[in-house]
């Protein structure tokens, strides 16, 4: 009996399932409202069992379909520990977690194994490595037992990276009869070689990757990577430069590109994500209040927040770039005597012993300093209130408190002692937490190389907060997202880049961003958005200019950014957060629409007998320049609001908005 083709089965399979580590873990929790909304019972998740996070992340539940249930008892029955039920994100898919630890006994069998089918070696004490062998092997174990009991409907399994991915070879030798997808999003050698400081781009055909692989010991890993690559039914990444690369260095050109999308939520009314943008804000200036006691003597009417954020990968992520462009917008911010202040925050994980105390101490004083001054404050009012209420008649100047009689001796005491406490005799802290490695570290050692102290005459002020974001911070408050929203300008100008959801992320929240045209994100923009500095996004040229020319672009781009007034910032955000559409799941996800359609046609072609195939589809629009652009009132013509249609382009371009009230979400006519 043939498999049903068109009512088909979906696992999407994934390190980052319910197990945050970077942007895969977006990309899958981002895209599940579209996927469910696809395939509804038919999706489950299959990723690794961390107990420390999965409590939080999923919910327990019985499994419903017999098969799995069969599969699993007997799974636990051999010693496997696993969680089953639903992923507590929008969507709520099913997800199936395994613990790979509960079967490490297997591990050197498996080794050997997969030398033997397909000779992949794997040396020991490569932890990443084992822990990618284990759950492949349990992957591989778990479809291939559904698939054959589940014989009515085609299974789709999608892979995404190479720690996921060691099934897809398993299975291939196994002959299990579903279809593979394979998404790389990025390559380890590529990862790596951009790490050091190589030219990659100029010389990504020349690599011998067999020899550049192990050179970095991670050929075997490297093995898995291209034996995917290789044994998938659909090889696909996530951009058209990551393609290119994948070319070279896994030798397939991949089958199509799948670029990441963002679960797009709009606001019934367009000004509420500025009003978000003003809120975030003070909780900011309530940070720098505190970071810069006893030298907070600058306008927070006239400071800009710039950040980058991310895994700390010093070269890949352009740290190093964004460091350097700092000292001279700095440079060029005291020579132009700008009234602007730039607080840049670069917000990067390391390892760290705890916060420092400096910086707990500069947010008690300000605390301390803002309480007493409630509390003055109240007391006044309720005086000024007795004196008046007072009032029975006679001279009125009576009932009314003098200015001079405001504060009381013991008020004005008060009030000098929490001022004292301001006092302090270090500038504010680079840094908010006490390091591992201090002085080794690469982002302090270029901020003290370059002198970027915090001085009271520096322009630029900068805080390095080496752990994420999260509401529970003592010092922010503000998880990832807020902080994204109250800060001006996101700056990525990241060397190696496969997509980049940083900047992606920027732009649905309305907020601008700098990336660059070696990021995945930056090339989809270049091709999909003319003048794309008009709508917010920039793109730093990294590809074709000199390394000195990129941080010179740089800081042009950032120097006009502070020379912009309030009303053109307020513009331009409300032209960033349009494009908002265009990184839609509803729209970006048709791309796996269409790999899963070619996974089928190609796993199973007699089924699909004289049907169209369709093809990757790539952007055939472009967004023009914004009318409204640059929404300076020193242009003649411009739209006054500053608030251009971006629908209606989309529409004299060939999109129908469907319901525009409902969601503003364009389909291609
Ligand atoms: N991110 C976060 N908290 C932070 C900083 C970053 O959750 O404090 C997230 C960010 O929202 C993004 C992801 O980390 O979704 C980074 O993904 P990206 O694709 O930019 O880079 P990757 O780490 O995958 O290379
Ligand atoms: C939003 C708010 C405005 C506020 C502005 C500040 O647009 O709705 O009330 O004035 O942000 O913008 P800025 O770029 O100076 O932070
Ligand atoms: C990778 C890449 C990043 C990309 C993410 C999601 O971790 O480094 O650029 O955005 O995957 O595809």
């Amino acid at each position: 009996m043939s498999r049903d083709v068109h009512n088909p089965l979906l696992f999407e399979i994934a390190w980052e399932v319910a197990n945050k580590v970077g942007g895969i873990y977006t990309v899958i929790k981002s895209k599940a409202p579209v996927t469910v909304h696809e395939y509804g019972d038919s999706y489950t998740l299959i990723g690794p069992l961390n107990y420390k996070t999965a409590a939080a992340e999923m919910e327990p539940e019985p499994v419903s379909n017999w098969c799995m249930k069969e599969i699993l008892d007997d799974m636990t029955s051999q010693g496997i520990k696993w969680m089953y039920g639903r992923w507590l994100i929008e969507g709520a898919p099913h997800v199936l977690l395994f613990d790979t630890n509960s079967i490490f006994e297997r591990l050197d069998a498996w080794k050997a194994d997969l030398w033997n089918v397909a000779g992949i070696p794997s040396p020991p004490n490569d932890q990443e490595t084992n822990d990618a062998i284990l759950f492949g092997y349990l992957v591989a174990w778990f479809l291939g037992d559904f698939v054959a009991k589940e014989r009515s409907k085609a299974v789709i399994a999608h892979f995404h990276e190479w720690m996921s991915a060691c099934a897809i070879p398993l299975m291939r030798k196994r002959r299990t009869d579903l279809t593979t997808i394979f998404t790389t999003h990025a390559t380890l050698l590529g990862r790596y070689l951009c790490a050091g400081s190589i030219d990659f781009y100029n010389n990504i055909s020349k690599f011998s990757v067999d020899e550049e692989t192990g050179k970095r010991g991670i050929y075997h890993r490297y093995c898995i990577e291209r034996a995917a690559a290789h044994c998938c039914d659909v090889f696909t990444t996530v951009s058209q430069i990551t393609a290119y690369e994948a070319e070279h260095l896994l030798k397939r050109k991949p089958d199509g590109v799948l670029p990441n999308g963002l679960n797009v939520v709009k606001f019934s009314a367009m000004h509420e994500f500025q009003n978000l943008h003003a809120r975030n804000k003070e909780k900011i200036h309530n940070f720098v209040r505190g970071h810069f006691y006893g030298h907070y003597d600058f306008d927070l009417d006239n400071t800009l927040y710039f950040f980058t954020a991310g895994r700390y990968e010093y070269r890949n992520k352009g740290v190093d770039m964004f460091i350097e462009s700092m000292g001279r917008l700095n440079a060029r911010l005291k020579a132009c005597n700008s009234p602007m202040t730039v607080v840049a925050f670069i917000v990067m994980p390391a390892a760290t012993q705890s916060y420092a105390v400096e910086s707990l101490k500069g947010h008690a004083v300000t605390k301390q300093l803002q309480e007493t001054v409630k509390e003055i404050t109240d007391r006044i009012g309720q005086r000024i209130f007795e004196k008046a209420a007072r009032y029975t008649g006679g001279d009125i100047s009576q009932a009314v408190v003098e200015p001079n009689e405001l504060l009381t001796n013991e008020e004005k005491v008060l009030l000098k002692r929490r001022v004292i406490a301001l006092k302090r005799s270090t500038l504010p802290a680079i840094v908010t937490h006490n390091m591992c490695d201090d002085s080794a570290d690469p982002i302090l050692s270029q901020l003290r190389r370059l002198q970027l102290f915090n001085h009271p005459s520096d322009r630029v002020k900068v805080v390095f907060h080496p752990e994420f974001l999260s509401a529970n911070n003592p010092l922010f408050g503000l998880d990832y997202e807020d902080f994204v929203r109250g800060c001006h300008l996101g700056v990525f100008p990241s060397y190696y880049e496969p997509w980049g959801y940083t900047p992606a992320e920027c732009t649905v929240m309305g907020v601008p961003s700098i990336t660059t045209n070696l990021s995945g994100f930056g090339c989809f923009v270049e091709e999909v958005v003319e003048n794309s500095a008009d709508y917010g996004i920039y793109i730093i040229d990294r590809r074709m200019k000199s390394v000195e020319e990129s941080v010179q672009q740089l800081v042009d781009c950032m120097l006009q950014f502070c020379q912009k007034s309030r009303r053109q910032r307020i513009n331009q955000r409300n032209r960033t957060e349009r494009l908002s559409d265009l990184l839609d799941w509803k729209l970006m996800g048709m791309e796996y629409v269409r790999a899963r359609k070619l996974a089928l046609h190609r796993a199973y072609p007699d089924s699909f007998m004289g049907s169209d195939l369709g093809d990757f589809q790539q952007y055939k629009f472009k967004i023009p320049k914004p009318f409204s652009a640059p929404g300076s009132p020193r242009i003649k013509g411009s739209n006054p609001n500053g608030v251009d249609d971006l629908s209606e382009q989309m529409t004299a371009l060939g999109f129908r908005i469907d319901d525009e009230d409902e969601y503003p979400f364009p389909t291609i006519l």
